[in-house]
């Protein structure tokens, strides 16, 4: 199953809606529409060049073929022209100046450096291989599926843990690289809600392939209770005690963040609200019950070289493990 088809399949259960086709030219955000529209403009000049050059080409072949009759002599040679030289001088330069321009015009509005009243800031930090993102005003964290509001821009500081990552959604924007000791920055501002996919789009080692994004996009209210509810703690039900136990006493709290728990482990996704995300391993498999007993055995079988570890619980630890997940919604 590919990541796009595993996105769409993993829709449905998280009731996030549609997910679009991750294609640059079907842009739902003004970053991602300055590209594109540049890109057209790029594609269209080459393409009358190609045009023009290619004719003149054929007029020549076929008008200047050699014909019965002819005689050998060679024709009058030509050398130096005035006009030609012009010609192909100057039209270049031209195209280069433009080209120039329209560059200089697109790279200041994608860095777009007055922010406007009400941005939303937003931080992303790559990992080996999964997305963690925190919204510093409202203090939650999440990992792997960014959830944003229309009619609101958002501006992301962009940072990493251990190697280079790229973040890339292809409809909201053009990619930026994610780079150890050093803040990049990248804004968006989506039109209209969906599900937007990307991928990292820097190699990062075993795993960059299975690095999905995914971006919720909600109406304004939508985004509001999303936030609310991600700004809870953890309820904990009296049924999945033991799973509870189990949990934050062998090594999962070290990496896991749930709020409200002992649980504040920082190397692995926080998973306060867990059941609110539609997958699990950064887009590799649907949440839900059979896939996350799959992953805590042997988190392995999905994403070789992955940093969790199999815990080595017996069948029925990993089901009471996974009974308290299934709690965290
Ligand atoms: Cu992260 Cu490629």
């Amino acid at each position: 199953m590919s990541l796009i088809a595993g996105a769409a399949a993993a829709a449905e259960p998280g009731g996030q809606g549609v997910v679009q086709v991750p294609s640059m030219f079907a842009a739902a955000s003004t970053p991602a529409g300055i590209i594109a529209d540049y890109s057209v403009l790029v594609f269209g000049i080459c393409a009358a060049i190609f045009v023009v050059v290619a004719g003149l080409i054929i007029v020549t072949v076929v008008r200047f073929r050699s014909r019965p009759g002819d005689d050998d002599r060679e024709p009058p040679q030509v050398y130096g022209s005035n006009q030609v030289e012009l010609a192909w001088t100057v039209v270049p330069v031209l195209i280069v100046i433009l080209l120039s321009l329209v560059t200089a015009r697109n790279i200041l509005a994608l860095q777009k450096d007055e922010r406007p009243e009400g941005w939303l800031p937003v931080t992303a930090i790559g990992h080996q291989w999964w997305w963690e993102f925190h919204y510093p005003e409202q203090g939650i964290t999440t990992a792997n599926e960014l959830h944003l509001p229309v009619g609101r821009p958002t501006f992301f500081d962009l940072e990493s843990q251990d190697v280079i990552h790229s973040f890339w959604v292809p409809q909201l924007s053009g990619k930026t690289d994610l780079i150890p000791n050093r803040t990049n920055h990248l804004w968006v501002d989506p039109f209209e809600p969906g599900v937007y996919v990307g991928q990292c789009a820097e190699y990062c080692g075993t795993q960059h392939a299975q690095m999905l994004l995914r971006v919720v996009v909600h109406t304004p209210r939508g985004f509001e209770s999303w936030l609310a509810h991600q700004r809870t703690e953890a309820v904990m039900s009296p049924g999945v005690a033991e799973g509870r136990r189990l949990f934050e006493s062998t090594a999962c709290v070290n990496c896991h963040t749930v709020r409200g728990t002992d649980a504040d482990g920082r190397f692995g996704p926080d998973l306060t609200h867990l059941m609110s995300r539609a997958t699990i391993g950064a887009g590799v498999a649907s949440n839900d019950r059979a896939h996350l007993l799959e992953w805590v055995t042997d988190p392995d079988h999905f994403k070789p070289g992955v940093r969790m570890p199999a815990m080595k619980l017996g069948v029925k630890q990993v089901e009471q493990v996974v009974d308290y997940l299934l709690t965290l919604k």
